[in-house]
């Protein structure tokens, strides 16, 4: 199958790799061309673990390919038996809705574009009724053209991408038409060998899969979070009742690790997209607008938090901070929780130092903060440690080294990945998330 890819962003990306690798020929294209042509040069603009061998293996062979010109787009469009939009989503400015300019701008240059029977598939995770929408632009755009639009959200976690691309737990694919259900049947052939489950449904059906998956594990994550705060108080283990429950099939173990708030660039605009819908449809989903909610001023109370361990002021201090992104293995800042609890410090007169492996989006965004090249360097002279992103490299670091290195044994792990047995054997006055 020929695929075109517009946007070449995490999703793009990481799915245009994929594709290339099941064997189809893929052209990923962006309209920033400067990504482009760094990309033709092999240089990644994303940090995902595996990204650069994948691409650089179907680069040589023949099967990848990257876009930016007209010419280049247009001949990739023409020739694609299958477009997909993975263009960005973002929240609308001032009212939460999903800014859907980007994806109706992609439809338009489609639809200029393609030639024969082309399957549309939008990967964004746009809210129901937007294939509809493009489906209508398209025909609108130019009358007689022959596409089926198709609706195929995308689950991947970034840090796991390529895995989650490769071994997706299911696959959801939204239409009616038999010949592009064939197509898409084609597209992801290679998981039929490992027996993924592929859910063919209604597009306006697939649509809302998505939303009501981040929506839910964004709300089982902040379930517990609310959780942890309980047991602070009534002196419980969060980490212990996350186990209690979890391991009841009814409930599950993942998403149920207490800690910051959830961010990153998909459960934050997704679940105040949901809600605008569902108020929209007239139908208003109050878990979901509480989630919301609570995980904002999750994320604003965490700078007091870190404030009251370190003795309830921190005008002068200098805290350390290990881990600025929204989760390990991403370079990924947007809504990160960095993003709300630094700021916050630095108005309180704290002085920031930190340490992130990908920090180079954390530079730009963070500008009072002082970066360091690792984690030792971040806690030299600091009156105390934060670990706010749970890298692996923090996961076990030299407790002694950076207590010899702090001016106070203060850590507070807002990942709860230190025990508070150890760290008080350690001689730590230590902090966690939910933990007597
Ligand atoms: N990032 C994730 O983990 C993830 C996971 C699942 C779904 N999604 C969804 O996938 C979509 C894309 O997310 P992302 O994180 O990859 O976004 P991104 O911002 O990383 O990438 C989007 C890219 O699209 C390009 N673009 C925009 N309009 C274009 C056009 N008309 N022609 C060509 N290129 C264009 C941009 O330049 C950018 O490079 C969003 O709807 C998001 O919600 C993201």
């Amino acid at each position: 199958m020929r695929v075109a890819m517009i946007g070449t962003g995490y999703v793009g990306l990481v799915s245009g790799a994929c594709f290339s690798d099941f064997g189809h020929v893929v052209t990923c294209i962006d309209k920033d061309a400067g990504k482009i042509e760094r990309l033709k040069a092999g240089v990644m603009p994303i940090f995902e673990p595996g990204l650069e061998a994948l691409v650089d293996s179907n680069v040589q062979e023949g099967r990848l390919f990257f876009a930016s010109s007209r010419e280049d787009t247009a001949r990739a469009v023409r020739e694609a038996d299958a477009v997909f939009i993975a263009v960005g989503t973002p929240s609308r400015r001032g009212d939460g809705h999903a800014d859907l300019s980007y994806v109706y701008a992609a439809a338009e240059e489609i639809a200029g574009l393609v030639d024969g029977f082309t399957v549309v598939v939008t990967k964004s995770t746009v809210p129901v009724g937007t294939g509809d929408e493009v489906e209508s632009i398209i025909r609108r755009t130019r009358p007689g053209t022959q596409v089926a639009v198709v609706s195929n959200p995308e689950f991947l976690r970034e840090g796991a991408a390529i895995a989650d691309f490769k071994r997706p737990d299911r696959v959801v694919v939204g239409t009616d038409d038999e010949a592009a259900r064939e197509v898409m049947r084609e597209l992801y052939r290679p998981l039929f060998l490992n027996e993924t489950p592929i859910i063919f449904t209604q597009r306006r059906t697939s649509e809302l899969i998505k939303y009501a998956a981040n929506a839910f594990l964004a709300m089982k994550i902040t379930f517990i979070n609310e959780m942890a705060d309980l047991c602070e108080r009534v002196d419980a283990d969060v980490q212990q009742v996350a186990r209690g429950i979890g391991l009841d099939n009814r409930i599950g173990s993942k998403f149920l690790h207490a800690g910051p708030g959830y961010g990153g660039s998909c459960f934050p605009k997704d679940t105040l997209a949901l809600v605008r819908t569902a108020e929209q449809a007239g139908s208003p989903m109050r878990l979901i607008e509480t989630t919301v909610k609570v995980n904002e001023a999750r994320k604003k109370s965490m700078a007091d938090k870190i404030a009251a361990a370190m003795g309830g002021a921190v005008q002068g201090k200098t805290i350390a901070i290990l881990g600025l992104t929204f989760k390990p293995n991403t370079d990924d800042m947007r809504d990160a929780p960095s993003l709300e609890i630094i700021p916050a410090l630095e108005a309180m007169g704290a002085t920031i130092q930190a340490f992130d492996p990908e920090d180079h989006e954390a530079r730009r965004l963070l500008p009072n903060v002082r970066f360091k090249d690792g984690p030792y360097d971040a806690a030299e002279g600091a009156d105390g440690l934060v670990i706010l992103t749970e890298w692996d490299r923090f996961r076990a670091l030299d407790l002694a080294r950076i207590k010899d290195l702090l001016k106070a044994p203060l850590v507070v792990d807002l990942r709860n990945i230190y025990t508070p047995q150890d760290m008080a054997r350690r001689g730590f006055t230590y902090a966690s998330v939910g933990r007597p």
